[in-house]
C-alpha cells in the first residue's frame, strides 16, 4: 500500500465516520485550492486527510499526548486543550506513519490556529478546512466565492476573521493569540 492509502485508512481508524467524511472533504478541497495557487496538490491532500486525526481526543488525552511528545504548552493550550489537536496530530503521523515532509507536518500542526510566517501549503489547508462542502456557517458562501474569483488572500483573511468572530462569541470562547497575529499580518498586507 502506498503512503496515500495508508494515510486514508489511518484517518478512518482515528476519527468518527462523520469526522472522516470532513477529512476527505478537506483533503479534496485542499487538493483543488493547491492547484490554483501553485502548491503541490498531493502534499495538500495528505495534510488535509490527516489534519484532524487527534480531533476526537479528550482534553486529558491531548494534554497527555502533548506532554509525551515534549510539546511545551502555552497557557491558552492549557486552558483550551483542543487548540493542541493539530500539533498532536503532526507528532502522531510523524511517529506512526513515518511522514518526514516538514511542510506537511507544519500544515497539520498549524491548521487549528494558524502560525505567524506560515507557508502557502499551511494556508491552503487552513482555508480548505473552512470551506469544505460540509461546512455551513454565516459567511462561508463569501469565502467560496472569493476562492472562485481566484482571490486566495481574501479567502484566507475572511477564514481567519470568521474563526476569530465565531470563537469570540462562544460562551467560553478563547481566541488564540497566534490567530490574531496572523490575521493582523494579512490584514496589513491587504490594507
Ligand atoms: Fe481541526
Ligand atoms: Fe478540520
Amino acid at each position: 500500500m502506498g503512503l496515500y492509502s495508508i494515510a486514508v485508512s489511518f484517518a478512518e481508524k482515528m476519527v468518527s465516520p462523520q469526522r472522516f467524511c470532513h477529512s476527505v472533504n478537506v483533503a479534496e478541497a485542499a487538493f483543488s485550492i493547491a492547484r490554483k495557487v501553485g502548491v503541490d496538490p498531493d502534499r495538500a491532500y495528505l495534510a488535509g486527510i490527516l489534519h484532524d486525526i487527534a480531533r476526537d481526543f479528550s482534553s486529558g488525552e491531548l494534554i497527555l499526548a502533548a506532554r509525551e511528545e515534549g510539546i511545551i504548552l502555552r497557557k491558552e493550550e492549557r486552558a483550551c486543550p483542543i487548540l493542541l489537536h493539530g500539533k498532536v496530530a503532526a507528532r502522531i503521523v510523524q511517529a506512526r506513519l513515518g511522514i518526514k515532509d516538514e511542510g506537511v507536518l507544519l500544515a497539520i500542526a498549524s491548521h487549528a490556529t494558524g502560525r505567524p510566517g506560515w507557508t502557502r501549503l499551511e494556508q491552503v489547508v487552513y482555508v480548505a478546512d473552512k470551506v469544505e462542502p460540509g461546512r455551513d456557517y454565516p459567511g462561508v458562501e463569501y469565502l467560496r466565492e472569493a476562492l472562485d474569483r481566484g482571490d486566495f488572500e481574501g479567502a484566507l483573511l475572511e477564514s481567519l476573521r470568521a474563526t476569530i468572530t465565531y470563537v469570540a462569541r462562544e460562551e467560553k470562547g478563547l481566541v488564540d493569540p497566534q490567530t490574531v497575529v496572523v490575521f493582523n499580518e494579512i490584514s496589513q498586507v491587504k490594507a
